[in-house]
């Protein structure tokens, strides 16, 4: 090929490979200019640093001693800036849309959070409780007996702090049963007093779904949190299936 031939097949638009193989950079640690290659980033970026790192050092020196040095490319350039850039206009626009619901929620609706309340206006979502493991002896101190000591309940081998809603719980109230202990069985056959188990065996799609909706509700809960796991013992496969109770409460309506 002649060198004429060379240079439009060079220049054509058509071979993309070719322009790509034209792109060059210049590594700083040595002022030369090598070929553009994806796999030399990584260096040519930190020999850009250092370089900046000894602009900036020997313009420190340079303003010590009263002498000033002539204007470098190195003085303007900022190898963090786009990203420094990116960041702070995507938390701007996010603080500022934050305000902006807040605000008209205040003014709308009387409430900041128009109204929701869940997992993510709890604050322990982003403050995690320290997680214990409670054995069924440990886990029933906490059954609402004690007005001193936190209420805790277990359901599906998930201990939650139930506290805040003690009145549900204290002795005395109809779900007093449920606390201090994981009574899973009880959540969705409404027998409160001899399905006081973790023993599913038996229990149906529909039964065992309500059980993990009951489940959501302690685990999305606006002011309940996890503290926890219960050691609960392994049900023996020979025992008999808890028989259905005859005082069986229906499920709360939705
Ligand atoms: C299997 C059946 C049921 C179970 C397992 C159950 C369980 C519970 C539990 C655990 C609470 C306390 C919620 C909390 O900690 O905030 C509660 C509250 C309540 N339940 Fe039930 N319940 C059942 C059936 C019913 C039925 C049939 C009714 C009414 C006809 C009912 C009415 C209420 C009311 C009014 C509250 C208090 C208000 C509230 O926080 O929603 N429940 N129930």
């Amino acid at each position: 090929m002649t060198s004429d031939a060379n240079e439009k097949a060079n220049s054509s638009p058509a071979q993309p490979e070719t322009a790509k193989e034209e792109r060059r950079d210049i590594d700083p640690s040595t002022g030369r200019s090598v070929p553009y290659k994806k796999a030399n980033q990584p260096f040519l970026v930190h020999q850009r640093y250092l370089a900046k790192q000894a602009r900036k050092e020997e313009l420190k020196k340079a303003r010590a001693e009263g002498r000033t040095l002539p204007p470098s490319e190195l003085d303007d350039f900022d190898d963090d800036a786009p990203i420094a850039r990116f960041f702070g206009i995507t938390f701007l626009v996010a603080f500022v849309a934050i305000g902006i619901a807040v605000l008209s929620g205040l003014f709308f609706a009387d409430d900041p959070l128009w109204g929701y309340r869940g997992k993510w206006s709890n604050w322990r979502t982003y403050i995690p409780a320290e997680q214990h493991v409670f054995t069924p002896d440990r886990l029933m101190v906490f059954n609402g007996d004690d007005d001193s000591l936190p209420v805790l309940l277990s359901i599906k081998g998930d201990v939650f702090d139930v506290s805040a809603g003690r009145m549900h719980y204290r002795n005395g109230s109809p779900y007093h049963n449920l606390a201090g202990r994981d009574a899973s069985r009880a959540f969705v056959t409404g027998c409160f007093t001899t399905h006081l188990t973790h023993d599913l065996r038996g229990l149906s799609r529909q039964q065992l779904d309500a059980l993990d909706n009951w489940h959501k509700f302690f685990n999305e809960h606006h002011t309940y949190y996890k503290v926890g796991r219960a050691r609960l013992p392994p049900i023996d496969p020979d025992s008999p299936v808890p028989e259905p109770c005859k005082t069986s409460r229906g499920q709360k309506p939705a």
